[in-house]
Order: structure tokens, then sequence, then C-alpha cells
């Protein structure tokens, strides 16, 4: 197919002092968005729309080829250290299609040696064969979307899988040879009690898996959900969960290192490390974000055209907008990813991945450390506990 291959004008952010040069170009990613579901979740707000009975696969492809090749002048001699298919469902897709997408992606960009590749699947859109044939294609991690294992819990949610279906998707991933795998739970149910999200960790962790995002389910603006709130558990109730869940967690070895992040020894995810610790990322796909460093210091936002039948319009651009962040906006843009991270990050990283000196943070620093929100240690920049909770609060201190 053809696109329109004009991008959009940059848009400035406002006024650019001199910055640094950045010392070297941090990490690159790849987020490839695949924006198709069997069925819209009524909690869900992320970019995605129930499928029709026939995928758009190849066209799609084709699109997603297209639009990296108007990215890939600014990652020229860049090698990619991971790949994570998200959604939306993208184990709808078939092996043939992903294989010739990853194909075509390995002829633009060099892959680095141990590149992690990350595919999101729901239970109900596949079988063993097909998780075969995604491991073969060098897709090497899966992220389940699991949610619950408890029938009412799961037809609350409006998922599409029974928690049968649930177990066989981690056995399925563990015999198609993914000896690395992510499954995604969520907690603060409808009418869950402290029993129930206890029970669905316990099943998770008896099925080894060597990731676990574990997340609060929150209610969205422009959701159903959000229009019809469900009963959900009451705040003390979400307190307990979330302390006894935590200490489940790291008794059975799962290290909690960001909000809502817990991995085995040596097992955190790449891909998602790379967001907090603000490195760089080419977003494909309807709706996808990026964020590329330029030799020269700029640092650019960008973000793709959303609804996924406007992506696939020849008449349309796949960009619909970039910016490039000031000064006065990368202090609050690099905290607000590095302090999700349990343990912060290196103080050095900041100047290596901003171009900014380390003292533009200091006057924040100085109040955060002072309100008991941020760890006093010169060469880290972490949160306490309570800035982690607090983590809003935390970030004000650095918007000018
Ligand atoms: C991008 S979604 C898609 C993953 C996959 N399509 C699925 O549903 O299993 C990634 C994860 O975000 C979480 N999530 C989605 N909406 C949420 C919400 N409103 N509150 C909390 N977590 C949410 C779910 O755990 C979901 O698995
Ligand atoms: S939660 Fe997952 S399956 Fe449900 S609509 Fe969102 S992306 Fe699709």
């Amino acid at each position: 197919m053809t696109q329109n291959t004009s991008a959009q004008p940059l848009i400035h952010g406002g006024a650019r002092t001199p910055r640094a040069a950045l010392p070297h170009l941090p990490p690159l990613a790849l987020y490839i968005h695949i924006p198709w579901c069997v069925r819209k979740c009524p909690y869900c707000d992320f970019n995605s729309h129930t499928a029709s009975s026939v995928l758009p696969e190849e066209e799609y492809v084709d699109a997603l080829l297209a639009d990296l090749d108007q990215d890939l002048h600014a990652v020229y001699g860049r090698e990619l250290s991971s790949i994570f298919f998200g959604g939306g469902t993208p184990s709808l897709f078939s092996a043939a299609a992903l294989g010739r997408l990853l194909e075509g992606v390995q002829a633009r960009i060099r892959f680095a040696d141990d590149i992690e590749i990350t595919l999101e699947a729901n239970p109900g859109t596949f079988e063993q064969e097909k998780f075969v044939a995604y491991r073969k294609l060098g897709i090497n991690r899966l992220s389940i979307g699991i949610q619950s294992f408890q029938q009412a819990k799961l037809e609350a949610l409006g998922r599409i899988h029974n928690g049968d279906e649930a177990v066989r998707a981690a056995d399925m991933a563990r015999q198609a040879g993914f000896d690395n795998f992510n499954l995604d739970l969520m907690h603060g149910l409808p009418d869950q009690s402290l029993d129930d999200a206890l029970s669905d960790l316990r099943q998770a962790i008896a099925l080894k898996p060597t990731h676990l995002s574990w997340y609060q389910l929150t209610l969205e603006p422009n959701t159903v959900f959000w229009n019809q709130p469900p009963a959900l558990p009451e705040d003390d109730t979400l307190w307990d969960i979330q302390e006894a869940g935590q200490a489940l967690l790291a008794e059975h070895g799962y290290r909690q290192y960001e909000v809502s992040a817990y991995a085995q020894a040596g097992r955190p995810a790449r891909h998602n490390l790379n967001y907090w610790s603000f490195g760089d990322f080419i977003g494909v796909g309807a709706g996808a974000h990026g964020k590329l460093s330029h030799p020269d210091g700029r640092i650019v936002r960008t973000w793709k055209t959303r609804a996924p039948k406007d992506y696939l319009n020849p008449a349309k651009s796949f960009q619909a907008g970039a910016k490039e962040l000031t000064n006065e906006e990368l202090p609050f843009e690099f905290l607000m990813n590095a302090l999700r991270l349990t343990e912060g990050v290196e103080a050095r990283l900041y100047a290596e991945r901003t171009g900014l000196d380390l003292a533009s943070l200091d006057e924040g620093r100085r109040e955060a450390e002072q309100s008991g929100l941020m760890q006093v240690e010169p060469s880290r920049l972490a949160a306490t506990d309570r800035g982690q909770l607090f983590l809003n609060d935390l970030l004000q201190k650095f918007l000018s």
C-alpha cells in the first residue's frame, strides 16, 4: 500500500537554551502496537478496538514497516536492545504475519545479540502451535494477560477466557520453549476480598513465571466502568491486599522493582526498564508513542495516528505529532520515569540522558528530601517508600 509520507512539523516546546550534547546515546527499543482485541474490556482505556472477523494483517504489517521507514533516519547506525509487541492483543496475529514483520524490522535495524523480544498474549486467542511458531521467530518472552483466575471476576471484567485457560496458557508457554514469561494480574477487582486477591497471586506464583505485573484496577475516563462504576473494595481492603500481596510475592522470590512490577532475580523486563531509565524507543503502529535522543542533544517525543482506520488510510500520515522536550520539561520527564523504580537510578544517568547538569535538580531534591519523599543519597535518585506512595506530590517539586 502507499502512504502519505509527509510527517507533521516539529512543535518546539518553548524557548530552547543550549544543552550539552549527550555523551552517548541511550539503549534503543522498538514498540509495535497491535490495536485489535476479540472484545473491548469494560475497564480498558488502551488504544484497542473490537476486531472484525477478518483482521487486516497484511495491510497492517505493510503499514508498520512503512511507518518504521520514516523513523529510520533518526536512529541510523544504532541497534535494538528490545522489541515489544503490545496491544490490544498481538496474539491475534498469525505467526506468518509477525514473521514477515520481524524480518522486515531486522532488514532495517540491527538487533543486539541478546535482544529481548516480548509479545503480549491473551488466553483464548492462541493454541500451543501458535506459541511454538512464535518462539521459532525469535520471540523470546511472553506477557500473558491473566488478570484473575476466578470465574466470577473474569466475567465481571468482561474477559473472554476462564481460569483453566489462564493456567493452560502458562503451561503452553513453557512447553513451547518460553523460559521467560510474565503474567499480568489485576487486584482491587469488583467485590474482591483479601482472600480472593491472595488466591489469584498464589495461583500465579504456582505457575512459576519469571515476572509478575500486579496492577491495581483503576477506573479510567471513557470506559464502561467509568460510566457505570462497579462496587470496588473499600480502601482498607485495598491497603490490606497491597501489603499482604507484596509480602507473599517477596516470600516467593519476586522482588518489586517498580510500582507494579515484580521479577525473579535477573528477570526484570529489559524493555520496560529502558522506559523507566529514560532510554530511547521508536513507536510504530496506531497511536504508538516514541522518544528519541539525537547526538546534538535534542530529545523528541512523537506520537502516531491513533484510529486504526486512519493509520491505515494512505491519505493520512503515520505521525500525528512530535514535540521537542525543553530544558524546563526534562527534569520532570526524567524523574516521572526513574522514580517509579523502587531503587531509582544512579544520579549520573540524569546528565547522561538529559544533557542537563545534576545541579538543575538541587532545589527540588532538597524540598523532596525534607518532606521525606526522596532518599538522601547523593549518588542515587530514588523515592522513599512514602515518595512512591505519593509520586504525584513528589513530581510536583520538579515542575517548572
Ligand atoms: C496493554 S494491556 C493489554 C494486555 C492484554 N491485551 C490483556 O488484556 O491481557 C496491559 C495490562 O494492563 C492492565 N490494565 C489494563 N487496564 C487497566 C486498568 N484500568 N487498571 C489497571 N490495570 C489495567 C491489565 O493487567 C493488562 O493486562
Ligand atoms: S484489557 Fe487487553 S484485551 Fe481487554 S480491551 Fe484492553 S487491550 Fe484488549
